[in-house]
């Protein structure tokens, strides 16, 4: 699978890319990450790549040419890296405008992402970038929340290490990402390490006991209650089992009877 990143500052992105589990994964070729400037594609002599906006109002935008002829760049070398790719090898590609407009970014949208080998991210700057480009390119808007951003690299860096992460291997096997919080619906349960009391504060009895299944089902709870407590939300949007209700409704039971 490769990223292109279309920007004006590759090194933000590059940044991240630089350490731990992705720069191991990058360096055991399950993944890579090409960068395309759009300043290689000014249009003028002086690197002229944006300009004031038609109709008034500050700030300066992206042009639309600038942009164009990099995310073509981005196909082209996809395309002769791979020979084999469209031929024997199907070419899925998708262009990614990263945007506070755009939809929201879930574990699940970046499952779905895992689908293609190609995602080329255009990350905008200054106001954002000439409209006519993303629809002459057919851009799908992502959005890392609701906030704004001073530019789209750092979205863009997200959304590869969110995705880099769900490729086979990239993750040792006991830290499959399907275990975490937002993979199955619900959040993580509480973790702990040595020392078994620290600060007179003692790890779950349970979790030393050294009985599996019921450890098994003392970290479900764990994930259930901060669900319930943190993202409620979560609970009615995920699918919840009948089992998962009942172990839910029995700690909501138990938590009363405490008080
Ligand atoms: N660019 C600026 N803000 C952004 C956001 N919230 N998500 C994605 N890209 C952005």
């Amino acid at each position: 699978m490769r990223f292109s990143t279309v920007s004006l500052f590759p090194e933000i992105i590059e940044a991240s890319l630089n350490y731990s589990m992705a720069k191991r994964a990058i360096e055991r070729g399950l993944f890579e990450v090409k960068h395309f400037q759009i300043r290689d594609h000014a249009v003028n002599a002086y690197g002229k790549v944006d300009d004031a906006l038609y109709g008034g109002g500050t700030g300066m935008l992206l042009m639309p040419e600038p942009v164009y002829q990099t995310v073509r760049q981005a196909g082209h070398s996809f395309a002769q890296d791979n020979p084999e790719a469209g031929k024997n090898v199907e070419i899925k590609e998708k262009v990614i405008y990263l945007s506070p407009r755009g939809r929201q970014l879930t574990q699940e949208l970046a499952a779905q992402l895992l689908d293609y080998n190609h995602l080329i991210l255009i990350s905008g700057h200054y106001e954002g970038i000439d409209e006519r480009v993303l629809e002459e390119v057919v851009a799908e808007e992502i959005s890392i929340g609701d906030y704004v951003l001073s530019g789209g690299e750092l979205a863009s860096a997200v959304l590869i290490d969110v995705v880099m992460r769900m490729i086979p291997g990239v993750l040792p096997d006991n830290e499959a990402w399907q275990k975490e919080s937002h993979a199955s619906g619900f959040l993580e349960e509480n973790q702990y390490t040595r020392p078994a009391v620290w600060r007179e504060r003692k790890v779950p009895e349970v979790l030393l006991s050294g009985h599996a299944a019921r450890i098994e089902k003392a970290r479900e709870l764990s994930a259930l209650t901060n669900t319930m407590a943190r993202r409620p939300d979560l609970l009615t949007a995920s699918v919840m089992s009948a089992e998962d209700w009942f172990t839910l409704l029995k700690t909501l039971d138990i938590q009363e009877e405490c008080k």
